[in-house]
């Protein structure tokens, strides 16, 4: 779904990323960790092709996106599902318009369409009774969880996460790492997940979602011995890619930077 391939990038005279190459698969998450300004916001900013790389090349869907303009990007982007660190809702819509913006905005669709849409992605993140509120009325945390219910219309392929649960008590950031759990689990949904968030990063890499009889998700735990196949953690150092693996492989792996980035 996403191939970075030797992709160099420099902004003025500092180099940010020295070669990186990074893919993530369908319904694969890669959980990209680095200290700060470490170039893994530049990641997915090259990805949504807001910022071009200086070599290399970028694949989305397996179409190279590199040499793409504006009018192309702007249709790559639509397989996209962005959600940043401060949500970005519009204040003065009610969560409902939030979610609804998009759809509205392409004025493809009825009301009722809208409507149904609005009323299953609130559904999924479990706000369908803030459907009136104002964002000022939301916690962070549900602030949030509009963001992510405003970023899934559209069913998007590919969910882009920069930082989603900073500044969040890890109860709440609990309900984001479930929801993007579900995305993975059970729609198939790849992702890119930036964290600083170690607990969150850790319960994507060994938990996963399964549907019970009568339609509830239960969360279960990978067994001590197993490990997901589908999250891998990515590690940025000086530019480059300095570890890919399982949790317990960067639990395990020998380098004085992630022992001091895990501690
Ligand atoms: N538009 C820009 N112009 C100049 N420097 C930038 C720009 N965007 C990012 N940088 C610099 O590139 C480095 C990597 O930034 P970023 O990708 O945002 O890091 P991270 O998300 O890992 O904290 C930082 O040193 C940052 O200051
Ligand atoms: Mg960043």
């Amino acid at each position: 779904m996403i191939k970075l391939a030797e992709v160099t990038k420099s902004y003025w005279d500092q180099q940010v990323l020295k070669g990186v190459n990074l893919e993530v698969g369908r319904a694969e998450t890669k959980i990209i960790l680095g200290g700060s300004g470490s170039g893994k916001s530049t990641i997915i900013k090259l990805v949504l092709g807001l910022e071009k790389p200086d070599s290399g090349h970028i694949f989305v869907d397996g179409e190279d996106i590199t040499p793409f303009r504006e009018h192309e990007l702007m249709h790559v982007r639509r397989k996209f599902g962005m959600v940043f660190q401060e949500g970005a809702l519009f204040d003065s819509l009610t969560v409902g318009e939030n979610v609804a913006y998009k759809m509205r905005e392409e004025k493809l669709f009825s009301e009722e369409e809208v409507d149904a849409v609005v009323r299953r992605m609130l559904g999924f993140v479990d706000l369908e009774d803030a459907i009136d509120k104002m964002p000022a009325e939301l916690s962070g945390g549900m602030r949030r969880r509009v963001a992510i219910a405003r970023a899934l219309v559209g069913n998007p392929k590919i969910m882009l996460y920069d930082e989603p649960t900073a500044g969040l008590d890890p109860i709440t950031s609990r309900t984001i790492s479930e929801l993007v759990i579900k995305l993975r689990d059970l729609e198939g949904v790849s992702s890119v997940f930036v964290t600083h968030d170690l607990r969150t990063a850790f319960t994507l890499a060994s938990q996963f979602a399964v549907v019970r009889g009568g339609g509830d998700v239960e969360f279960m735990g990978e067994d001590g011995k197993l490990c997901l196949i589908n999250t891998r953690f990515v590690m940025l150092q000086d530019g480059k890619i300095l570890f890919e693996g399982t949790d317990e492989e960067l639990r395990n792996f020998s380098s004085s930077y992630v022992q001091e980035f895990l501690a």
